[in-house]
């Protein structure tokens, strides 16, 4: 069974006339029926009559029909901007609570506005390029007033890191100080936050505060240690995260490829880690004509140095495990779930126990992925902290074959099935033992017929219906298009979900339906517009369902489109409230210039919500002037001599109420 063509140029040519309530009530019925699917046959149909929701897409859509249930949110959205501002709806109030360079403790070493922190002090301050996050309730303390926020920090940018910016130039080494401080930016927060009586939430001096960093001594469990070994230092690129169900923290390491480079003129990478992107210069940016590596850590710690044998670009690319309650505690890098360049780990427990890990690997035509553990989880148990044996260690990653008919399957990846060539001898470097499918995951994907999407990004789960959302971000390189990734060149990319089968997160077999396709309704080109209800958006990254069932979706788009032809009406990067049944999109907040919004995590009241605003101030070019650091954004201090700064701000209602009502 196939989908007709046709039936994907629909949703890529929506009307613009104004929907009907009969339309918007027959959209929602075919969501509802698509939750309701069991893997059969109807799927087709139940693309077909979603159809009409693309038909009806427009924007300045009545919200959905509150007769029928009662809506998800009610705020009124806010307009797009450029401005240098954090805007948020009418009734709300946002309070910076935690930017780049803050002191852990709320005390000190105080950030120095022209950079000049050392690395010694940085590694007692907040890092940069804030990400994803969650908030943890302190047993015997009131979950809503106080808790732990564990806070990645996903890269530095070199030019607003220190004083005089990316220098000295090659042939000078970059200085060990400079390395060391852009080590310490990177990693993880985990402080102590508490609500004043007032309402406002501060960083609080506590026992369970600490930095981590690429430099903390971590170990390595699961398949991959008997290759790598047992223990790393450090942990890098810090994107998105997960929780466990024990209390845990999941940091996920992305763009770990940026951090690896070499001196050596004769380095050349092997195919292996030409997939990781691992090559000579690393990140490098064009310096006067000249490509140059914007970290170059290699030239001070051989760890980075891919010239040398034993260097450690194979212990990165995991997920890593956090014990926010134990300050002491060793970090854990859970190979089981594949070396990737991951987005987030969404976890959630089968009806039998077992757990569950989605994975995105944000990289175009790269793959979406699940664990499923072997042992199952007894919460009866006490709580199990990291260490090195866990659920997280044993298991079968799969990876998602995304079929043209709107079903899909998990692919395990076993050497022996899915035509992956079982490793016959220690020189067999083709084929794969348990140890290579969680070091050349990739490679072991692609051999078992995963479907390229558009950079798959966050992954989450909704609270009560169990299925699974995924953001795929854009892909300009897409040469085939596919039902579940429509465009041949994805400026504006979408949002796609699932259903397994049977309700079953073990399931291997699914349903799937794309969920809504971003983009410019302005746009010259008919197929950039999208089929969003409600406010535009592009480029979704940040992917999260609140408790309550609200998807919450963050957006990504470049700095060098934000504000340009084809972008300009949807303005600077913003977060929005969207109703998984009616589809509606409702703008909840937008960014300063500059910056992407990612990471989103709530009180258990859903009275706070904290925010991450990365980068702002990026400029088009990616590579900020440290002699103007603050000529794109002074966000959020605003003060004379100051410069942007990556920050966590806590949301709430005047009138004390949940976010959204
Ligand atoms: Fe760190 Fe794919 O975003
Ligand atoms: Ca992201
Ligand atoms: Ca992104």
């Amino acid at each position: 069974m196939t989908i007709p063509a046709n039936l994907y140029a629909e949703r890529m040519q929506p009307k613009t006339d104004v929907v009907s309530l009969r339309e918007m009530i027959e959209a929602s019925l075919s969501r509802r029926a698509f939750m309701n699917i069991a893997v059969t046959g109807a799927c087709a149909a139940v693309m077909s009559s979603s159809s009409q929701h693309a038909e009806s897409a427009s924007s300045g859509v009545e919200p959905y029909p509150s007769s029928l249930r009662a809506p998800l949110f009610l705020f009124k959205n806010v307009p797009p901007s450029q401005s240098d501002l954090l805007v948020i709806p009418d009734g709300y109030i946002a309070d910076v609570l935690y930017r780049w360079g803050d002191p852990i403790n709320g005390v000190s070493p105080q950030f120095k506005y022209d950079a000049s922190n050392t690395a010694d002090e940085q590694a007692l301050q907040a890092g940069m390029g804030h990400d994803g996050m969650e908030f943890f309730t302190i047993p015997g303390r009131d979950p809503n007033q106080n808790g732990l926020l564990a806070v990645n920090h996903e890269y530095t940018d070199q030019a607003l890191l220190f004083p005089e910016g990316m220098g000295p130039m090659p042939p000078v080494l970059m200085p060990l100080e400079k390395v060391r401080k852009s080590m310490a930016s990177h990693g993880v927060s985990i402080v102590e936050i508490a609500k004043s009586p007032e309402g406002k939430w501060n960083v609080v001096d506590s026992k369970l505060a600490r930095r981590i960093t690429a430099d903390t001594p971590m170990l390595i469990s699961g398949p991959a240690k008997s290759e790598i070994g047992g223990s790393v230092r450090g942990t890098v690129n810090n994107c998105a995260a997960g929780r466990t169900p024990w209390g845990t923290y999941l940091t996920c390491e992305e763009n770990f490829q940026n951090l690896f480079g070499t001196l050596s003129e004769t380095f050349e990478p092997n195919e292996v880690q030409k997939r990781y992107g691992l090559r000579r210069a690393g990140a490098a940016y064009p310096v006067n004509g000249k490509l140059v590596g914007a970290y170059r850590w290699w030239e001070q710690d051989p760890r980075f140095d891919l010239a040398k044998a034993d260097n450690d670009s194979n212990r990165f690319g995991y997920v890593v495990e956090i014990d926010p309650f134990s300050p002491d505690s060793k970090p854990v890098k859970r190979t089981a779930l594949g070396r990737i360049k991951h987005e987030n780990a969404e976890l959630v427990v089968a009806p039998d126990g077992s757990i569950i890990v989605y994975m995105g690997d944000d990289e175009m035509n790269e793959f979406v992925y699940k664990f499923v553990s072997a042992k199952k989880w007894n919460p009866q148990e006490p709580q199990s902290k990291p260490s090195d044996v866990s659920l997280l260690d044993e298991g079968i990653l799969y990876v998602a074959k995304f079929n043209a008919d709107g079903t899909g399957r998990w692919l395990a990846l076993i050497p022996g099935e899915n035509g992956i060539p079982v490793k016959k001898s220690p020189e067999d470097k083709d084929g794969f033992d348990a140890a290579s499918i969680c070091i050349r995951t990739r490679q072991a994907a692609t051999i078992a017929g995963a479907t390229p999407m558009d950079r798959p990004e966050w992954v989450t789960v909704h609270p009560q219906t169990k299925e699974v959302y995924v953001s795929l971000t854009n892909n300009k390189s897409r040469k085939e298009t596919h039902p579940a990734n429509p465009r041949a060149i994805n400026l504006f990319g979408h949002i796609l979900r699932w259903k397994e089968e049977g309700d079953d997160p073990t399931a291997m077999n699914f349903a799937w339906q794309v969920f809504v396709m971003a983009g410019n309704p302005a746009h010259k080109e008919p197929t950039n517009h999208g089929n969003v209800i409600g406010d535009s958006f592009g480029c979704p990254d940040g992917l999260k369902f609140d408790s309550s069932g609200v998807l919450w979706i963050q957006t990504d788009m470049a700095s060098s489109v934000i504000g340009k032809e084809g972008y300009a009406e949807l303005g600077n990067n913003m977060m929005l409230a969207a109703d998984p049944i009616s589809g509606e999109a409702r703008r909840f907040l937008t960014g300063p210039r500059g910056c992407e919004i990612t990471g989103m995590t709530m009180t258990p009241d859903r009275k706070t919500m904290f925010v991450n605003i990365q980068h702002p101030g990026e400029p088009a070019d990616e590579v900020s002037d440290p002699a103007a650091p603050a000529s794109y954004s002074n966000w959020p201090d605003a003060v004379q001599g100051g410069r942007p700064r990556s920050a966590t701000v806590a949301i709430r209602k005047q009138d004390g109420g949940t976010i959204g009502s």
